[in-house]
């Protein structure tokens, strides 16, 4: 069996769901792969968890129950203890890093992910800050380290799209890749055709547990720039989110348009539009109701991608949602130990 020691950066809802899927998944995990990942630290915003030297179970279960910002009032925990000391002390094989996406660049993230690949452990996020506002520092940082970052659950959470690209399509060049990805977004638009009005909706996008912490990251469209940054960044050239052009926000006068557009038999989707060669786009489209992607319903996502081959593919599944981003981070640690190359970073490599 082989035992990893990992580290967890992170302890929202996002962190949580991924200390339960490891504790329900821990049997299948070992049988099927002969690992078992060993939690050696927990940060949340407020101090740090420590193991000897890991985190035992019924130990894991209390810090699942404890408020937020309190893992460290649990036995081992040290109040005021930053993620980065964390690291250095225990030097995990992998770091999973789920604190929320701040796209600033004082954002403590980018310091998590600099001194984990600098202490030789490979980064798991979901957090799409670090790649969103820094792609190609980090990518280059990590392959003269030795290390890799894996992001498959930063973009289409649910769907392994960055897998399909980064792996499926090697070899082969992307021409164009236009993508509704942000779950939020896409279930309010739909609540709104039902009849909701903008603020009923988006209540209900964030009472179900889709938005982000600060939800106008969804409706103005951060959280999709942030995406089509990433996805440019993996299938184009290294680009940041600050080049990515915001054309329409959601808001209030979208009630309007998905209006007008019903009765033109017509479907307003938001959508990331990312053309080679070009800055990428987040915009409103209106699409026919035959369109497929007009029947993308709720927090699904999908994209439609034309390969320079010419070649159309399209790839659907869940966007969003604590569980699935959860069980997204255990796929990519799985890559980790399994020394697949992770963030493209081959193309790094001298
Ligand atoms: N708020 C994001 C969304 C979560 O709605 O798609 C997943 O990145």
């Amino acid at each position: 069996m082989r035992e990893v020691r990992i580290g967890l950066i992170g302890f929202g809802n996002v962190g949580r769901e991924f200390v339960r899927q490891l504790l329900a998944r821990e049997h299948i995990i070992a049988e099927r792969f002969r690992v078992r990942f060993n939690i050696a630290f927990i940060a949340d915003s407020r101090g740090v968890l420590y193991g000897t030297p890991t985190i035992r179970r019924d130990l894991l279960e209390k810090a699942l129950n404890v408020p937020r910002g309190a893992v460290s009032s649990l036995k081992g925990g040290v109040r005021g203890e930053s993620a980065c000391s964390a690291v250095e002390k225990v030097r995990p094989e992998a770091v999973v890093e789920v604190t929320p996406s701040v796209y600033d660049l004082n954002t403590p993230a980018l310091e998590n992910v600099d001194v984990a690949l600098e202490n030789g452990a490979d980064v798991v996020l979901a957090n799409k800050a670090p790649l969103a506002l820094r792609y190609e520092y980090f990518m280059k940082r990590a392959a003269s380290l030795g290390c890799r970052i894996f992001f498959k659950a930063c973009v289409m959470a649910g769907t392994p799209l960055v897998d399909f690209i980064m792996y499926g399509l090697r070899g082969r060049e992307i021409g164009s890749l236009v993508g509704i990805l942000n779950g939020t977004t896409n279930y309010v638009l739909g609540l709104i055709e039902d009849g909701l009005n903008f603020r009923e909706a988006v209540k209900r996008a964030v009472v179900e547990g889709y938005a982000e912490p600060n939800y106008a990251t969804d409706l103005e469209g951060i959280d999709l720039a942030a995406k089509a940054s990433i996805l440019y960044s993996l299938s184009m050239k290294p680009i940041s989110i600050n080049d990515v052009i915001i054309e329409n926000k959601i808001d209030e006068s979208v009630e309007e348009i998905v209006k007008n557009a019903r009765s033109k038999r017509l479907k307003v989707k938001y959508v990331a539009v990312l053309l080679r060669n070009e800055a990428p786009r987040v915009k409103l489209v209106t699409l026919s109701e035959e369109d497929i992607m007009a029947r993308v319903k709720g927090v699904q996502n999908c994209v439609k991608i034309r390969t320079l081959d010419e070649s159309e593919i399209l790839l659907m599944g869940p966007g969003a949602g604590r569980r699935v981003t959860a069980l997204t981070l255990l796929s990519d640690l799985l890559l980790s130990v399994h020394k697949i190359w992770g963030g493209g970073n081959q193309a790094w490599k001298k």
